[in-house]
């Protein structure tokens, strides 16, 4: 069992985000990656489809023998989570925008959340962003356009920066300290954000600790792989066009990607 892999999905490459962080923290494991570009973005769907096109991606991890399942995405995970994890006996990590540590930190008491609408109206955001935020003035932002910009490989394109500096304006006005990506895409903006916004603003994703905890549960189930070599990595992408994934991933060795009909 601890050879079989641990799969990743996401609506696309921005889980790749994630999967960097796993590589680097867990270099034996055989990992796999299922980019679901096809349906993206998942933040403008119902949240019933969101669960069905997770409920999709977890049975094909199930049949490549997962023996443990990251929902790469804050959509997937705010939307279904509790359904997989009620449904399906293999451990979920899933990922949630990082309020906690952004509200324990902020000095000014205000910080701002970027992610899709389909994470912003969750449930669980919801219940998240209200028990950590006691005292903290919360700015949540739907970031639109951007899954889409970092699918397409275009964030550098002029209309797109412009569009993003607008809609980041409600950040730059309340003054916040602290901004939480919310969404597994946007990672790849990070750059962009940085010259948009003010020096102090600290940006936060959940990234890093989304690998510590797959690393924590891994050993309590006696799941790690226990072989000296690195493991393998295969990532399988819906769309016909995967030069965008291969370049996000050009700095990693071992990596096969591969198109799939899923
Ligand atoms: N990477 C997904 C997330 O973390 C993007 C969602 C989408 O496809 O809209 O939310």
């Amino acid at each position: 069992m601890s050879k079989h892999p641990i799969v990743l999905f996401d609506s696309g490459v921005g889980g790749t985000s994630i999967l960097k962080e796993v590589i680097h923290l867990l270099p034996h494991e055989n990992i796999v990656y299922l980019a679901d570009s096809k349906n993206a973005p998942y933040g403008l769907r119902t949240r019933q489809d969101i669960i069905n096109l997770s409920i999709k991606n977890t049975e094909l991890a199930i049949q490549m023998e997962a023996k443990m399942i990251i929902v790469a995405c804050n959509t997937a995970s705010t939307n279904a989570i509790s359904f997989l994890r009620s449904h399906y006996t293999l451990p979920f990590i899933g990922i949630e925008p990082a309020i906690k540590p952004a509200a324990l930190n902020s000095k000014a008491k205000r910080i701002g959340v970027l992610a899709t609408k389909g994470t912003l109206s969750s449930e669980l955001f919801k219940q998240t962003s209200e028990s950590f935020t006691k005292g903290i003035n919360v700015i949540e932002v739907i970031g639109e356009g951007i899954v889409e910009a970092v699918e397409g490989g275009w964030t550098d394109d002029k209309t797109f920066v412009d569009n993003l500096n607008q809609q980041i304006q409600p950040f730059i006005k309340e003054d916040i300290d602290y901004l939480v990506l919310g969404c597994t895409h946007f990672p790849y903006i990070i750059p962009l954000l940085k010259e948009l916004l003010p020096k102090h603003v600290t940006i936060i994703d959940s990234g890093r600790a989304v690998a510590r905890q797959t690393k924590a549960v891994l050993e309590e189930q006696h799941l790690k792989n226990t072989e000296d070599s690195f493991g393998h990595i295969n990532i399988y992408t819906n769309t016909v066009n995967s030069s965008h994934l291969r370049e996000l991933m050009k700095d990693f060795k071992n990596v096969n990607i591969t198109q799939k009909d899923f």
